[in-house]
């Protein structure tokens, strides 16, 4: 007990360096939480601010891939863990610390107790940002992070059919439920690049997002078009926003940025 209590003290001083802290999060699996969680901590670092991004995936930690990286993050002792920094950006996730393609099959409080030690234990320094990328779902992780972590923003990413919209209104719903207090979605995957005539196609619809936001009282920040260099850098651990600054996809990003920095 007293060791939680400890714990939480350490998360406690940790939130006091931390100004701002977002939450990437959605109610359904393979909507772009970990693309959207990539791009937006470049853009916001792009913006001149100190970020960190904090893989909370534990099941799922594609972070260190999608960024590049490699090797461990160093232990200075057993409460102090220094996240790896690439391109000025700092991460942290469980990815480096579990056996390559090895499942991690670990029960709820496992996976939220090593969450908590990273809220505590990370030397992040001081952050103006710090952008967490959650897994699929409204599940455990979700609620430990959230109480602990007392998220300013919670971005919700959908895609814009039906199907994932009906998803992101539940998340949405939980980040109500949470007392978040800036509540905002992002819709990725809307409108379609041609490769070959870069003219956009209307593959999975536009516009759901940004409509189901209007109705749900939350913000809207923007659309991410599917662009296939987007794919190919998230693949190839050079985000997209560094790689293509000039692309659609960074373009959005940035301007998505803008507005996350206006309402914080
Ligand atoms: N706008 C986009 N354009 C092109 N490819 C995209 C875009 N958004 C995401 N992707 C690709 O779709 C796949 C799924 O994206 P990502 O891993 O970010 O989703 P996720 O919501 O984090 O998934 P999970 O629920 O498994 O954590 C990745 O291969 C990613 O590169
Ligand atoms: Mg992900």
């Amino acid at each position: 007990m007293t060791e939680i209590l400890e714990q939480d003290k350490r998360i406690e001083k940790n939130l006091e360096i931390i100004r701002n802290r977002i939450f990437v999060f959605s109610g359904k699996g393979g909507v772009g939480k970990s693309t959207v969680a990539v791009n937006l901590a470049y853009s916001l670092l792009k913006a001149k601010l100190k970020v960190g991004l904090l893989d909370a995936d534990i099941t799922g930690p594609n972070i260190p891939q999608m960024v590049g990286l490699s090797g461990m993050p160093e232990m200075m002792d057993q409460h102090q863990i220094l996240p790896q920094i690439k391109e000025d950006l700092r991460v942290i996730s469980i990815a480096p610390l579990i056996p390559k393609d090895q499942p991690v099959i670990w029960r709820g409080p496992l996976r939220s107790g090593t969450i908590s030690q990273f809220l505590a234990d990370v030397v992040w320094n001081e952050l103006d940002v710090l952008v967490t990328d959650l897994p699929p779902g409204t599940g455990d992780e979700v609620l430990t992070v959230s109480q602990k972590m007392r998220p300013q923003l919670a971005i919700v990413v959908t895609t814009p059919q039906e199907v994932s919209l009906l998803d992101c209104r539940r998340a949405v719903n939980m980040a109500k439920k949470l007392s978040i207090p800036k509540i905002a979605v992002v819709e990725n995957m809307s409108g379609l690049i041609c490769p070959k005539c870069g003219e956009e196609i209307d593959f999975f619809g536009k516009g759901g997002g940004e409509k189901m936001a209007e109705e749900m009282g939350v913000a809207f920040l923007g659309r991410i078009p599917m662009e296939k260099i987007g794919r190919e850098c998230g693949d190839a651990g050079t985000p997209v926003v560094l790689k293509y600054p000039e692309s659609k996809t960074a373009r959005a990003f940035a301007g998505i940025a803008q507005n996350v920095i206006e309402l914080l």
